[in-house]
This record gives C-alpha cells, structure tokens and sequence, in this order.
C-alpha cells in the first residue's frame, strides 16, 4: 500500500532543493511556473527533466510548443519564485515592477535576466505519473551567469 499523502510530502519536504523557473512561448504568449522538481538524467546525450502539473497553463504552453527552458534561480529572486508560483495572467508584465529582466533567447523562450543558469531544451520524450506530466528535455543551449542559489526546504525559501 501506498503511504499517505500528506506523510510522503512531509518527508520529501524535508530534500533540499533548488528552484527554478520553466518557461515557454506558445502562440506568442509566454508562459512560466516556479518548479523544484527538476533533475539532470543524463550528460550524453545532454537530458534533464522537469515534472509539471498537468492542470498549470505553463505545461499545456510546453506541449504545445515542444521546448521550454529552466531558468535556476538566485537567492535574490525569491521575489520571482513567488509571482510565478501565482496563476496571474500577467506574471511577465510585473517584472519590471520587481526589477528583473527579461530576453527572449535565441531559442526562442524567455530568459530571465540574473539567473544562475538559463537551460534550454527541445522536449525529447514525456511520460504521465498520476496528476503531473514529465518532460524530457535534450539541453539544446545553456546561458550561464554567477551568483550564490535559492533554496526550497520544509516549505520555506532558504536565501543563504
Ligand atoms: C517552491 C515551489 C515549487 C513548485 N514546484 C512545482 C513543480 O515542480 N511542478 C509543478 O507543476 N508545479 C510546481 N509548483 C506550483 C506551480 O508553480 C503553480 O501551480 C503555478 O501557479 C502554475 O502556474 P501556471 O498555471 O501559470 O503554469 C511549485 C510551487 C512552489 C511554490
């Protein structure tokens, strides 16, 4: 038998992680969610995943558009991690009021400006467990900047 829910996300809150932001453009609208559950799977070729909720605007925008990228965030964004976490409409048009800047890459998905990386991926494979959709993604380009990470442990935001 399956362990309870709320026992299996007390535990696993308790595994640091990092925090990033997926995004994408579909339909030349750009579409972002906050994300811990990101993993590297493999160097050769270059792979990552990123596990998204099948119900969140960001993972219809990524089947649609078959790439997406993982902006990794600094432990100054904590502000960001927050607006995308939201389902605003309007997450991109608040940026600015947050001071942070945003590129659409060359690769065609938004890149936000004083992340510790920006990955970009074409979705290479995808599989459904339970509520959420994972997307394999072949690492096509990587932007990367310096800086010191933010956390996500037991529910809280950790900044240094
Ligand atoms: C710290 C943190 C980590 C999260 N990690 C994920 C994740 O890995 N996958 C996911 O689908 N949602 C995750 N979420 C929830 C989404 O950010 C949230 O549902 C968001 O509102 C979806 O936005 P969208 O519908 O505009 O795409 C996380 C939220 C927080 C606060």
């Amino acid at each position: 038998m399956p362990v309870d829910s709320a026992d299996y996300r007390n535990a696993i809150s308790r595994f640091l992680t990092g925090v990033t932001i997926v995004t994408t453009v579909a339909d030349d609208k750009p579409s972002g969610l906050t994300a811990t559950a990101i993993a590297s799977v493999t160097l050769e070729p270059p792979t990552l995943l990123a596990c998204l909720n099948r119900h969140s605007s960001t993972c219809q925008a990524i089947i649609q558009a078959g790439r997406f990228t993982v902006n990794v965030l600094a432990n100054d964004q904590t502000d960001l991690a927050k607006l995308f976490a939201s389902r605003e409409a309007d997450k991109f048009q608040r940026l600015a009021e947050l001071g942070q800047g945003l590129e659409i890459s060359a690769f065609g998905t938004p890149h936000l400006m004083g992340a510790l990386t920006s990955i970009d991926c074409a979705v290479s494979a995808t599989t459904d467990i339970g509520t959420h959709r994972i997307f394999f993604g072949e690492v096509h380009r990587v932007r990367c900047g310096e800086g010191s990470p933010l956390g996500y442990f037991r529910g809280a935001f950790v900044d240094r």
